[in-house]
């Protein structure tokens, strides 16, 4: 693969329809027996698939700032393992070695919106477990080592051909090398190993140890889900308590009885401490909803919605949706919604938003469409609701002319 001359880094995206990557496997079955359990190889999971992006093209676009790139090289580096972040120059292509090295650029699909077909054939799994597509491109060789992923991630070899080796027996503490920042296990037994060709997707559970090698030019998509971590749940959930807890609230005693000794905190006295923390932690049923859809939907680092400086009117944001004909989504960041309680809740970038029951049944249309045309909205029966929802989404930064 020559690098040498790619210039600038306009791409030209195939934008595809896939159809579910399980192709005879019902997606319940496929939860009940793989999902976080056990590895799936599924081949030609997308039959005739091409990749839709070139080796030029993923440089190209690893020379942009906006995205964040790796250069991890194996071999006649500045050291073995050697991990390179970009942006990079062109130049930076020109002087790799001829095999052992992988470029990989994560969130790829925030960036260019024509990329989340890929995304959207994995919705067997609920949109907010999905973390990100990240593809990698690899001369013959090309491997990041053998390593544990915390996240669950569909391989998807997109061109030419990859061998994967994987382990399900690896130890949580298993020692890495202490060369790289990139947690490379320094011993790898190989269990099962088979070579991926386009079309073919390898599924792997949180903690399988897998090793890549590419075996000549080769384009992989990683399609990875995210979790938080228990930590994360119980900080962001004690928060919402907190938030709604009077400050100036104190444990009070009217009951206190008289004790033997002053300075022993009694049983009793621990009891009725950890009774005044637990009557606040059963979170009504609104603002349980908005802990998990806030949550949820909030945006990675880099990625949050910036809300329109001058702001329209909703006559001055119909003209300009007049005119440009189609309003496009922030893809960068979380659709999610829930309905409960004659209300729909949208939450979107960390951001919570009530709307009218009766637009329920737009819900999904909302969250899945990259683009919507003023033609389209304006045969909607529910029209002049619908646009003062989107006046607002616009406003905040969800959509785009
Ligand atoms: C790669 O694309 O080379 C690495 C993907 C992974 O191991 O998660
Ligand atoms: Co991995």
């Amino acid at each position: 693969m020559q690098f040498g001359y790619f210039f600038s880094i306009s791409v030209i995206i195939q934008q595809m329809k896939l159809t579910s990557p399980l192709g005879d496997l019902p997606a319940h079955e496929f939860l009940a027996q793989y999902w976080q359990k056990k590895p799936l190889l599924i081949r030609q999971a997308f039959k005739d698939f091409t990749s839709p992006i070139s080796a030029e093209e993923l440089a190209g676009l690893a020379c942009d700032e906006m995205l964040e790139s790796r250069i991890i090289i194996e071999k006649d580096g500045r050291h073995p393992w050697e991990l390179r972040t970009g942006p990079f120059a062109a130049q930076d292509f020109t002087r790799l070695p001829d095999t052992h090295w992988t470029l990989l650029i994560q969130d790829i699909e925030k960036h260019l919106p024509e990329l989340t077909c890929i995304i959207d054939a994995f919705h067997f799994i609920p949109d907010w477990r999905l973390d990100d597509l990240m593809i990698s491109y690899a001369p013959e060789y090309g491997s990041v080592g053998p390593h544990v992923d915390a996240y669950d991630v569909f391989l998807l070899q997109a061109q030419g051909k990859r061998q994967w080796k994987i382990n399900t027996h690896i130890d949580a503490d298993a020692p890495m090398l202490d060369i790289t920042a990139l947690n490379i296990l320094q011993d790898f037994e190989v269990e099962q190993e088979w070579i991926l060709e386009p079309g073919d997707i390898l599924y792997l559970p949180p903690g399988v140890a897998h090793y890549g090698i590419s075996l000549g030019d080769c384009i992989t998509c990683s399609i990875g889900f995210r979790a938080p971590t228990h930590v994360e749940l119980v900080q962001s959930y004690l928060q919402t308590v907190i938030e709604q807890i009077q400050a100036d609230k104190h444990f009070s005693d009217p009951d206190l009885c008289t004790q033997q000794f002053p300075h022993e905190i009694t049983l009793q006295s621990v009891a009725q401490l950890k009774q005044t923390v637990a009557d606040y932690l059963s979170l009504d049923p609104q603002s349980l909803y908005n802990w998990a859809g806030t949550l949820l939907s909030e945006g990675k680092e880099g990625f949050q919605a910036e809300s329109v400086s001058d702001q329209p009117t909703m006559s001055g944001f119909i003209r300009r949706w007049q005119a440009s004909q189609v309003l496009y989504r922030n893809t960068a960041l979380k659709f999610l919604y829930i309905t409960a309680d004659d209300t729909l809740h949208f939450y979107i970038d960390g951001q919570h938003i009530d709307v009218a029951a009766r637009l329920s049944d737009y819900a999904e249309w909302l969250c899945s469409s990259l683009e919507i045309s003023w033609d389209k909205m304006n045969r909607y029966p529910d029209r002049e609701a619908l646009l003062s929802v989107m006046h607002g989404f616009y406003c905040r930064g969800f959509y785009y002319f």
